[in-house]
């Protein structure tokens, strides 16, 4: 079953649609069985070792085995903000980034409703995802893209697995309405995180946390916040698995926005229920390059509810977060997932997080997604003959 998060009025499973017939607003999907947490031991670690909780037919689940990333501790950087810190490695999926966690299970709900042509505006990732598990599928898949403002990688990505790219003149928010016009037409299933069954799949960020912490939730999740789908889905995750009894606490969910794109951040700060969009969003960070976030009511619950909080950084803070990320911890993230590193930094320093306290960043994608800034921030290779005594004197 779904349900509008505003009105609750309740649509079945199999209706193709995105808003509340009432009232307009968004969707969730209902979701929570009643099993022991043991029935997950020694099941494979993608994100289909949670199968109870993924309402989608399971003879239909198309799978690149998304999922059961790495769970890595930063020692070096913890010990010098005084933190204990970890980062969850979603670059290290099958397409680079969190949204294949999401496409696993939104195609497969795809397979479910029989459609033919499947759809996405996006700011890179998504369509790089969906690109490749509408090839999976076998469904003919259609993005619509920022012009000029998506990062080589995932460009690269969305054309080769074969997706018809349409280069938009307009920003992402101006993209994402004009294919979820077209999804309204009836002319392709629309698998922007709007589709709750996208947020269905990215909810095992949080499943998988917990899991990695020995079923104890961390004082403090922080991610960067785009169109605000993932926050709103790690924080069901968490919520289900609270509710199921696997664990007695839930973490403090902390948005990080670009200066440049930041209406989250605004609202929450404003004590706001719901957001002014931006107009003209700009972030060096493209894939957080989002003015009117449609998850953006979930996410604003998540934050106040959990007693989390939102806070910008600027580029330049994004860029030294980056190169921090790699050069101490050997992580390599593309520009939108360091915000979450230089959100930690911040709220540290301005005290608003505790010494001790134990935190999880998301890192969402990887750093080679976007290879152009990651060499603009490096110094040129030097060019020189194979003579061990040129190179020699040089490495001296
Ligand atoms: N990090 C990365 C690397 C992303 O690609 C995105 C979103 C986010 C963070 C923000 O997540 O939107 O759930 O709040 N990228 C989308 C896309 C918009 O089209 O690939 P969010």
């Amino acid at each position: 079953m779904m349900k509008c998060v505003s009105c609750g009025k309740e649509f079945d499973d199999n209706e193709i649609i995105y808003n509340c017939t009432k009232c307009n607003s968004i969707l969730e999907v209902i979701c929570q069985p009643n099993v022991s947490r043991d029935i997950f031991e020694g099941r494979k670690q993608t994100l289909w070792k949670y199968k109870e909780f993924m309402p989608v037919d399971h003879s239909k689940i198309v799978s690149l085995e998304e999922g059961g990333t790495p769970f890595i501790k930063c020692n070096t950087i913890g010990k010098e903000l005084g933190i204990d810190l970890f980062v969850k490695v979603e670059g290290s999926n099958p397409t680079g980034s969190f949204k294949d966690r999401g496409m696993s299970v939104g195609i497969t709900k795809a397979m479910e409703l029989g459609v033919s042509t499947v759809g996405c505006a996006s700011t890179g990732n998504t369509s790089a995802s969906l690109a490749a598990y509408a090839a999976r599928a076998g469904k003919r898949c259609i993005v619509l893209l920022p012009s000029g403002k998506v990062a080589l990688g995932k460009l690269a990505q969305a054309m080769f697995h074969g997706a018809e790219v349409f280069s938009i003149k307009g920003n992402f928010d101006e993209a994402l309405e004009a294919v979820t016009g077209l999804a309204l037409e009836g002319n392709l299933y629309l698998l922007n995180s709007i589709n709750p069954y996208r947020l269905e799949g990215q909810k095992s960020i949080g499943y998988e946390i917990v899991n990695d912490l020995d079923w104890k939730s961390p004082d403090r999740i922080i991610l960067p916040v785009g169109n605000a789908g993932n926050i709103s889905a790690i924080w069901k995750g968490i919520n289900e698995f609270y509710n199921t009894g696997f664990i007695d606490e839930r973490p403090m969910m902390t948005g990080i926005q670009a200066e440049g794109a930041c209406p989250i951040v605004n609202a929450v700060k404003d004590g706001k229920h719901d957001i002014e969009p931006i107009k003209n969003p700009e972030t060096i960070a493209t894939a957080i390059r989002i003015g009117a976030p449609v998850s953006a009511i979930k996410a604003l619950r998540a934050i106040h509810d959990s007693n989390g909080c939102a806070e910008t950084v600027s580029d330049e803070e994004i860029l030294d977060a980056q190169k921090l990320l790699a050069c101490k911890e050997g992580v390599g993230v593309e520009p939108a997932s360091a915000a979450s590193i230089a959100g930690v930094k911040k709220l540290v320093e301005n005290g608003n997080i505790d010494k001790g306290e134990q935190v999880v960043c998301i890192v969402t994608g990887h750093l080679l997604k976007d290879p152009n800034t990651a060499i603009n921030a490096c110094v040129e290779p030097i060019e020189i003959e194979a003579d061990i005594n040129k190179l020699s004197q040089i490495i001296k």
